[in-house]
């Protein structure tokens, strides 16, 4: 388990780009395993700058996301489909066939969530997972008292994160109480993880998942046993550590 302590969300977001770039320029036929939220959105912000700047060409990589919400169409705005596209894709040359991210909104969930699996395991698998971390510790939408033997499936959201979620939703109620989510042995099935951490409300989880026991109740704890890990975390984010 690697620790990168940075000064604030800006560093985070620029080192953990870089990581992305290396990756990339090493493997220009990579596939990344990508998540959504307010922390990755300034590790894309760099990666378009750096693709503006012709030091990374994303023609060939393949994406996977994480999670995406139940009984949402792609077109809405609070898809996660509509987020990778206004907040990475439509600004890089990642072909629009090699992104995947899963159906929230298929008619047979059950096979949306096997059909994902295959299509990792088709490309050999992610090769690195850029996740964040919810302030309960979830990772992807695997919520406390996971069961680590998951694949991707449909998952009931936590109050916690239907609460931290209702700022992006017009109300609570809007937000979808389910989601089809990565499950904890894909995620650990990832080549590579890279863990971002912004601010202080993240300090309990991220405290718990480095330096606590290995337990459900704190999804990321399972991070503890992958054998190539990297936390890049703020300052605040690391406050408790
Ligand atoms: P955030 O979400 O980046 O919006 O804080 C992280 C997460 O819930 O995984």
């Amino acid at each position: 388990m690697r620790i990168i302590i940075v000064k604030d969300y800006d560093e985070m977001s620029s080192k953990a780009a870089r990581i992305i770039s290396s990756q990339v320029t090493l493997n220009p036929k990579s596939v990344l395993g990508l998540a959504t939220g307010s922390t990755p959105l300034g590790t894309y912000k760099e990666l378009i700058d750096l693709y503006n700047k012709k030091e990374i060409d994303f023609g060939s990589v393949k994406t996977f996301n994480l999670d995406e919400y139940y009984g949402i169409e792609k077109q809405n705005e609070q898809s996660y489909h509509y987020f990778m596209m206004n907040n990475l894709f439509k600004y890089i040359n990642v072909p629009l066939e090699n992104v995947n991210i899963p159906n929230g909104n298929a008619k047979n969930i059950e096979e949306e969530c096997l059909r994902y699996e295959s299509e990792i395991e088709k490309e050999g698998g992610v090769d690195i997972q850029i996740l964040g971390i919810g302030a309960n510790g979830h990772i992807g939408f695997n919520e406390p008292n996971v069961n680590f033997e998951t694949r991707t499936h449909l998952v009931t959201l936590d109050e916690r994160t239907i609460e931290a979620n209702s700022r992006f939703f017009k109300d609570k109620e809007s937000v979808p109480k389910k989601a089809i989510s990565m499950g904890i042995k894909t995620i650990m099935d990832s080549k590579k993880i890279l863990l971002i951490a912004s601010g202080e409300g993240k300090a309990e989880a991220v405290e718990k998942t480095i330096k606590g026991k290995v337990d459900p109740k704190v999804p990321a704890s399972i991070l503890q046993l992958h054998k190539d890990v990297t936390f890049i975390i703020d300052k605040a984010a690391a406050s408790k550590l």
